[in-house]
């Protein structure tokens, strides 16, 4: 389990937050990080996350429950950190939501549902995290954009919007707080079986493969292994992209053309 993942030397003894790890991308960011020796905050909001990993000592890993729009949760908890003599090094802002209804029907309930998580919390949560960086010397704040922020998708318009506004925060976020050490990254995952992405394989699974040139969908682990790259050092001169690990969706126009 521990080898899949690329092990970044500086990243060991960092803490990072992480949210959204009871299951899929968020989970497996848990282990990534566990496995480059890092002390990991797990941020869940309803089940508890169950991570295994082997030979982990107990103040590795602690489990926050938290909804990332409860500001007031995660100040407190920040303040009481800091306070034991604790700083926050790396953000990965991994929670999202999305729901699939066609542009001519959403209401502003799917609305503010979506973009309450995909944006204003996650932005809220970055600048909370962000001021801490900025008193301690610098971090790293990594959020997860979407492909839907690249191209249009059916029916999740809402959901292509958050992301590519979060996008453009990235990049903003990226270049005003650089002069306090602190770079914001996003990536961009293309499609990765998890619940999220569930319905959607479900209905198209052939179709999905036949756009993605390495003709295969990605896994967890590989979109973790980007995200480690862009916490440690490897990209210390990396501020305000979004990393696409795709697979290289849509690289080309016709997917059947004869060279391939
Ligand atoms: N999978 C893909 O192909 C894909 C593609 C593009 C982008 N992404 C992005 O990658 C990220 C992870 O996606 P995933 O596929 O792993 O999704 P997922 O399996 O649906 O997991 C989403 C996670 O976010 C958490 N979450 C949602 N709202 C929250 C809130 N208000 N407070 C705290 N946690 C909250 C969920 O917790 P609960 O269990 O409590 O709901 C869950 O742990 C998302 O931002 C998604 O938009 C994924």
């Amino acid at each position: 389990m521990e080898n899949q993942f690329i092990k970044y030397p500086d990243l060991a003894d960092r803490t990072v937050v992480i949210t959204g790890t009871n299951r899929g991308i968020g989970e497996t960011l848990v282990k990534a990080f566990l496995g480059c020796q890092c002390r990991v905050i797990a941020v869940y909001r309803q089940d508890k996350p169950c991570i295994s990993f082997p030979d982990i000592a107990e103040d590795r890993l602690i489990l926050l429950k938290a909804d990332i729009g409860d500001r007031t949760a995660f100040a407190n908890w920040l303040t009481e950190f800091e306070l034991s003599g604790n700083r926050v090094d790396i953000l990965v802002n991994n929670a999202g939501v999305l729901k699939n209804t066609p542009l001519l029907e959403c209401d502003e309930n799917d609305w503010h549902y979506i973009m309450d998580v995909n944006l204003k919390n996650t932005f809220f949560l970055s600048q909370l995290f962000a001021k801490h960086m900025k008193k301690h010397g610098g971090g790293v704040i990594i959020n997860a954009s979407s492909f839907a922020a690249k191209i249009a998708a059916g029916n999740c318009g809402i959901y292509a919007a958050s992301k590519s506004a979060l996008q453009a925060l990235t990049k903003c976020m990226a270049a005003e707080w650089a002069p306090y050490g602190i770079r914001v990254n996003g990536f961009m995952p293309g499609m990765i079986p998890t619940r999220m992405s569930a319905p959607a394989i479900a209905r198209k699974q052939d179709q999905l493969i036949n756009d993605i040139s390495l003709h295969r969908f990605g896994t967890t682990e590989e979109v973790a292994n980007a995200v480690l790259f862009l916490a440690s050092n490897a990209a210390s001169y990396i501020t305000g992209i979004d990393l696409e690990v795709s697979g290289g969706k849509f690289l080309i126009q016709d997917p059947e053309s004869p060279w391939l």
